[in-house]
């Protein structure tokens, strides 16, 4: 019998199956997009520094604690946060319904403009097949003819939604999980591929010198807090994503470890995408330092002029797409969750309908760029930080202490030192470091 059938909600059926399918999520848009991005727009190296203590001191703590939360609860975020908040009356009451409906809209709100982006990329994949034709004035005048094309864009994005749609519809372990198992496992052959490509051609050594050999004097209070906010969204935390993922989960057991496994497979992909983005730019004497342009501007500019560019250039573009999608599937699985947990819609049905909705609110998007940034706006610099320290409070003050450390309890010696150190983290210096991300956020620094 299926896992489906005999948990009735479903549930992943192996451990390296969450892991994967939490790794989905993490690895995404964030990784290969937007880290390149920013670390060329701050610097290189330092900022890199940086980046690897935000994931250490804010990203790993939260990513245990949406587990364990999800993990304990055991249904969507609404029940989940309710079930195990409940002893601790009002201010409990206060996070279930401060974390619910953020984790809600903001999985409405972050698909909608996340798929019209993914979207772009899969343009770029079928223009890289020769479906597409690229604009003969170049890569600027390809992008703006994407971009600045309402109707087009909104094609894709209907196209990538439906991509998600169908995997979330057939359920957590035939669907997430039979997915993400192929999916992640591809990303990475790809990406391998891609790494030894340009180890082959050159630029590897100056790209790694980029990416590793951090420059002080270039780190600024603004590139921290662009480190820490990143660190957000690239672990996809702060809106129940890996809570709810943690809620398919059979045991305690190995939830230390498998967060650990996500932040090692997410943040040793966005270096090698860095690494292989940098090696084709800097191969090419190009700029580090494009902007959110670099991957759907300079790169493509650089592929068509490449040795095997036509072949890198699918390789590249379906390597985003794969990214995105397993991403794009965790998202919509928190609104569906909810849907089928509290509401007891069919799974099939809560998946479409959601899905049309998000697929509704991305049009807008689609056809403006403006709103396509508020929205990004919206929820990277202020509802995932919300949501981030809402479970951060939660999971250190309200939570019972027997649901809190389980995730410990099997580590030698019962994981005691390291529950304390999480404790402590999880109760201050993850809260302190995320009112940071916050109130530079709202512009108050
Ligand atoms: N982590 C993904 C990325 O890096 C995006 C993502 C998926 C996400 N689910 C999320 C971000 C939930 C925040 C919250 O592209």
């Amino acid at each position: 019998m299926s896992k489906e059938i005999r948990s009735g909600r479903g549930g992943f059926g192996t451990d390296m199956g969450f892991v994967l399918a939490a790794a989905g999520s993490a690895v995404g848009l964030g990784n290969i997009w937007k880290f390149p991005y920013i670390t060329g727009e701050y610097g290189g190296g330092a900022f890199v520094l940086v980046y690897l203590g935000c994931i250490a001191l804010v990203g790993m703590p939260l990513l245990y604690a949406e587990m364990i939360i999800g993990r304990r609860g055991g249904k969507d975020v609404f029940d989940s946060m309710s079930t195990l908040t409940a002893q601790a009356g009002l201010p409990g009451r206060l996070a279930t319904w401060g974390v619910g409906l953020l984790s809600v809209g903001s999985g409405f709100f972050i698909l909608s403009f996340y798929s019209v982006v993914a979207g772009w990329a899969v343009h770029f994949v079928s223009i890289a097949v020769g479906v597409s034709r690229a604009s003969p004035a170049g890569s600027q005048a390809t992008f703006t003819a994407l971009a600045g094309n309402g109707l087009l864009s909104a094609w894709w994005h209907t196209v990538f939604m439906a991509l998600v749609v169908g995997v979330v519809a057939a359920g957590i372990h035939s669907g997430i999980e039979r997915a993400c198992k192929i999916l992640m496992p591809a990303l990475m052959a790809i990406l391998l591929l891609l790494l030894l490509y340009v180890g082959a051609t050159g630029g590897l050594g100056s790209a790694a010198t980029f990416l590793f050999r951090p420059d002080f004097s270039k780190l600024s209070a603004g590139a921290v807090l662009e480190a820490l906010g990143h660190a957000f969204f690239t672990l996809s935390l702060g809106m129940g994503a890996m809570m709810t993922y943690g809620s398919y989960l059979q045991s305690d057991r190995h939830v230390v470890r498998d967060q650990l496994a996500v932040a090692i497979l997410d943040t040793v992909i966005a270096l090698a995408a860095g690494l292989v983005i940098f090696a084709v730019v800097f191969s090419m004497n190009a700029e580090p330092g494009a902007g959110p342009g670099l991957v759907f501007i300079t790169l493509p500019g650089l592929f068509a002029r490449i040795p095997g560019g036509g072949l890198v250039s699918i390789a590249f573009f379906v390597l985003l797409v794969v990214a995105a999608w397993s991403s794009g599937i965790s998202l919509l699985e928190v609104v569906v969750a909810l849907g089928v947990d509290r509401f007891g819609w069919r799974r099939r049905d809560a998946a479409i309908v959601l899905g049309i909705l998000i697929w509704a609110l991305g049009l807008p998007s689609a056809y403006s760029s403006g709103f396509l940034d508020f929205m990004d706006d919206l929820t990277t610099r202020y509802m995932l930080p919300t949501g981030g320290l809402l479970i951060a409070l939660s999971a250190g003050w309200l939570l019972e202490r027997a649901d809190r450390e389980a995730g410990f309890r099997a580590l030698p010696g019962g994981g005691a030192m390291l529950a304390a150190g999480w404790t402590f983290t999880i109760r201050f210096l993850t809260p302190i470091l995320v009112l940071l991300v916050l109130l530079n956020g709202i512009g108050a620094f």
